[in-house]
This record gives C-alpha cells, structure tokens and sequence, in this order.
C-alpha cells in the first residue's frame, strides 16, 4: 500500500504544467495539501482542476528569481494550509544558448530561475519547515549538470550549481531534520520539453520513438519523477539525505 502523506502541505514551485503539475498532483492524491507557485496564471488551473478531484490545493503566481516572491509563497503556505512541510524547487528555464549567442541577459534569466530561486526559496523556507519539526527539500536539476551540450552552457552550468546546493544544504539542515535530495530527470515528455523539440520539428510520438532505443525502452515521463519525488519525501526514505537520484531510463549510462 502507498504510505499517505496526510497532514503534509507542500510548495512546488513551477507546478503550472510539465513536470512541476505531475509532482503536485501525485502529492495531492497522497493526502498532501499543495501550493502551485508558478509565474505562468494557468498555475489557477492546475490548483482548481486539483481542487475538483477533492484535493487541496491553492494558487500563488510567483516568479522563483525574486527573492520577495519566494518569501510569499512560502507564508501563503503557512498561512492557508497551517504549516509548510515539503519544498520542491521544480521550476526551471532551459532556454538554449551557445557561447558566442548567449547574451548576459540570458545567463541572469537562466541563473535566477534555476539557481538564485532554489537559495532563496530554500533560505525563506527553513524557518517554516523547521516550526515543524524538520520536512524535506527536493530540487529537480538534470543531467546536463555533468555532460557537454553545445547549446545548454548556461543551464547546464546553472543545474551543476544546483548540485553542489543540493548537499551543502543537506549536510548543512541535517541536525534540524530537514533532508535535502535531488532528482537528475533524463528526457522527460513535459509541456516544455515538447514545445521545445516542435521547434525543432520533433512531435511527441518522434520523441516516444526515439525513446524505445533508450536503454529501458521508452522516454520518461512527467509522473516517474512525481513518483520519485513521492518516496523521497516519505518514511521510506527516512536515512536518505543529499543524494542526487538520476530518474532517466538509463540514458546517463553510456554518457
Ligand atoms: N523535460 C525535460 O526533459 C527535463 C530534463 C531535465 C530537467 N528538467 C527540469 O525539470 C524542471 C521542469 O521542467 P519541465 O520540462 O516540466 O518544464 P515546463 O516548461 O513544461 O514547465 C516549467 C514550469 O516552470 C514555470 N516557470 C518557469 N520559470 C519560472 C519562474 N521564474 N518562476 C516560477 N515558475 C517558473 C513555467 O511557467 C512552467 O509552468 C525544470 O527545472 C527543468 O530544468 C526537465
């Protein structure tokens, strides 16, 4: 049987849509109160849509770059559900850029969402977390931060940086029962990801096919990480801090 995770309130951060929206409905159906916090106002969508499965749920729109919004959130949390027990940094920019077109603005855009925002939330969520005794931190950052793509310097820079944030703040929160874990995604079928591949003239079904020569046979999916994230945050997991659980079919093997 699924552990619940009842009584439990949960922020996931870019939970609009893709993986973030996976993760918040996986958690919603274990009995977790979740806030979406998204940038995008479809994340009113996605807490409504939850909240007509009988979940509960609620929207902040919340840009993770700026320290003030993350702080928000956070205390909207507190303040509508009681308590703030599960942080899943989520949100992420995987926007392209070489090095001869990557603009300094681009870097900063890229660095802020997926770096500058997790710091922050996770520095605005300590206090909350540990009015609770302890809870978990999970961070989604990718296989990018340890292999070389051409046209994903800045992001995968900014994932590698995810990382090493991951364990310093695992090893850092450990004595306040807070752990800290991260989820390495493969090739996920997401919104995003499949919005990206259009442009470059794949369609969802050219990416499942692509998948079937992965090493497990197929692409992964938004809700094997939720599934993952699930477990991280549960009893189950109750000895695992500061590990970073690639989540990817394989593909990372023969990097
Ligand atoms: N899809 C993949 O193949 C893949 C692979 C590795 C890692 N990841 C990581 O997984 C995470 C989710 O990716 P996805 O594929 O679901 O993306 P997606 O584009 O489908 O969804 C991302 C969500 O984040 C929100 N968002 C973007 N910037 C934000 C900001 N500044 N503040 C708050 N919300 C913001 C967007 O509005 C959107 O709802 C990202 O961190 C991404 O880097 C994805």
């Amino acid at each position: 049987m699924i552990e619940s995770l009842a009584n439990q309130t949960a922020l996931v951060t870019g939970a609009a849509r893709g993986i973030g929206a996976a993760i918040a409905g996986h958690l919603a159906a274990r009995g977790v109160a979740v806030v979406v916090a998204d940038v995008d106002r479809s994340g009113e969508t996605t807490a409504d849509s939850l909240r007509s499965q009988g979940h509960r749920a609620a929207f902040i729109q919340t840009d993770v770059g700026d320290p003030g919004a993350v702080t928000a959130a956070v205390a909207f949390a507190e303040s509508t559900f009681g308590g703030l027990d599960i942080v899943v940094s989520n949100a992420g920019l995987s926007a392209r850029g070489t090095l001869e077109n990557t603009t300094p603005e681009l870097w900063d855009r890229i660095h802020a969402t997926n770096l500058r925002g997790p710091f922050f939330l996770a520095q605005a969520a300590v206090p909350a977390l540990t009015r609770r005794g302890g809870g978990n931190i999970v961070t989604i950052t990718s296989l990018q931060s340890k292999i070389s793509t051409p046209d994903l310097l800045a992001y995968g820079a900014s994932k590698a940086g995810l990382v090493t944030l991951t364990r310093s703040l695992a090893r850092l929160l450990a004595p306040k029962h807070i752990r800290v874990n991260a989820i390495h995604p493969g090739w996920v079928l997401s919104e995003g990801e499949v919005q990206i591949q259009a442009a470059a003239g794949l369609s969802p079904e050219d990416m499942k096919r692509r998948g079937t020569s992965f090493p497990l046979g197929r692409i992964t999916l938004p809700e094997d990480i939720a599934q993952t994230v699930g477990f991280l945050v549960s009893e189950r997991a109750s000895q695992i801090t500061g590990q970073i659980l690639a989540v990817d079919g394989g593909i990372g093997l023969h990097r």
